[in-house]
């Protein structure tokens, strides 16, 4: 049976009484926003309306994000002799009763567009476009004087946090706000674990509901009195890890070792006006031929072709750097940042990423680069900033990465 007894627990039991037409709920990651909502859909189907065809939404930003998030256990968790069909293909329940339950992406919002609703819930709120709820979803629940729940961790000050305030403000009695921690629904055991992984300002977005704004340095974990360390020499034994930027500016490697828990960048290599032969080569020219090996990491683009003709990797595969892991893609810019971040100290205070004082662009790096005024990006105002800190992001991001925005309730938050 899907409906396994939760436990009691203060707010989400206000959340449920007050039955708001518009809910917002702001709390921490697996907290049990999502559950309840499934619940309240579920529940909802048997409400008698005046038409015969009662309409609820279960919405999330994609309807890949969408179906993974709702639709199984949804399907399991209404009542089988309330199901009169199940529709595969459009992610639809329809029930005895006459009403339907769709589940939507709103990559495609005409899905939800077209047609009056009953109420609905948008899940992942923080991710969808910024004009979602007024364009799309609001005049969508005029009709049928619809309700809806909107869910989601916070992330960053955005159009999540005005909705929030908005409900907060107490001037529209529609709406209600709640908010509880992860901790309240978590066992300790899994808290400690992402204390253990995430920077303290992730730590408190992620499992405190809180909405962190994005100010200042963008490295805002690192000091130099503990990142630096003049002692970090060579260990024969591990791999020598080559971290590539290309530009045809500034150009700026960095080189670093791992053991698979803590990262020393023993050196940088930064050339003005260059090209990723002579790169190589300097390389080749100071650390020669390592025992372990080179790896390779690096930007995505460097695989397209350069105006050469072959693409940087090949290019340094003709080197003799052949043991290359590049991702398809780049990640996200706030993935690559939160998990350096994280390296450089969690929420515990513990440090795992060090350099060699010889790595100046990257403390620089680290010390002066800041976001743009008011948005979620990197201020790229100085031509010689972030080619170091992106260098290494993008292996930091491979091997230690957050997996945090995976709301797959079947799978854990960390690797
Ligand atoms: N009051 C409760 N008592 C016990 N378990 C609960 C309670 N509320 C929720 N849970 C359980 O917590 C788990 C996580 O819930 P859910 O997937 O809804 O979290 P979420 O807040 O949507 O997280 P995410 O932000 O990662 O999407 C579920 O297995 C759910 O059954
Ligand atoms: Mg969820």
């Amino acid at each position: 049976m899907r409906w396994l007894k939760l436990r009691r627990h203060p707010e989400q039991i206000r959340l449920w009484t007050e039955n708001k037409r518009f809910a917002v709920v702001y709390s921490g990651r697996r907290s049990g926003k999502t559950e309840l909502a499934k619940r309240r859909l579920v529940l909802g189907l048997q409400t008698r309306k005046k038409w015969p065809d009662p309409r609820y939404f279960a919405a999330a930003p994609t309807r890949a994000q969408a179906k993974r998030i709702f639709w199984k256990d949804l399907k399991a968790l209404t009542p089988l002799q309330w199901i009169k069909r199940i529709y595969e293909a459009d992610l639809c329940i329809t029930t005895q009763m006459g009403s339907e339950l769709w589940v939507v992406g709103l990559d495609r919002p005409q899905r939800i567009e077209g047609a009056p609703w009953d109420g609905g819930v948008l899940d992942e709120f923080a991710d969808m476009r910024p004009h979602t709820w007024a364009e799309n979803i609001r005049p969508a629940l005029s009709d049928r004087n619809g309700w809806c729940w909107i869910i989601g961790v916070p992330e960053g000050i955005n159009h999540y946090k005005e909705l929030v305030d908005y409900a907060a403000s107490g001037e529209d009695s529609d709406w209600g706000v709640y908010k509880w921690r992860s901790s309240d629904i978590l066992p300790a055991g899994e808290i400690d674990a992402a204390r253990r992984l995430l920077d303290p300002r992730t730590f408190r977005q992620e499992y405190e509901g809180s909405f962190e704004g994005k100010a200042g340095r963008v490295y805002y974990a690192y000091d130099a009195q503990r990142h630096e360390d003049k002692t970090i020499t060579l260990k024969v034994h591990l791999p020598v890890i080559l971290c590539c930027d290309f530009n045809v500016g500034a150009c700026v490697w960095e080189i670093l070792q791992t053991d698979g828990r803590a990262v020393w960048v023993v050196d940088e290599i930064v050339f003005q006006n260059t090209n990723t032969v002579e790169m190589g080569k300097e390389v080749l020219r100071r650390w020669g031929h390592p025992l372990a090996g080179f790896i390779v990491y690096g930007d995505a683009a460097g695989s397209n072709r350069t105006t050469a003709g072959k693409s940087d990797y090949a290019l340094l595969q003709g080197l003799g750097f052949k043991d290359q892991r590049i991702k398809r893609a780049n990640p996200l810019v706030r993935d690559r940042i939160n998990a350096v971040n994280a390296m450089l100290e969690n929420t515990d205070g513990a440090v795992r990423l060090y350099h060699h004082p010889g790595c100046k662009m990257l403390r620089k790096d680290f010390e002066t680069v800041v976001w743009r005024d008011g948005g979620g990006e990197v201020n790229k105002g100085d031509v010689e900033r972030t080619h170091a800190t992106d260098a290494l992001g993008y292996f930091i991001e491979s091997e230690f990465p957050l997996s945090l925005h995976r709301p797959d309730p079947l799978k854990r938050f960390y690797k």
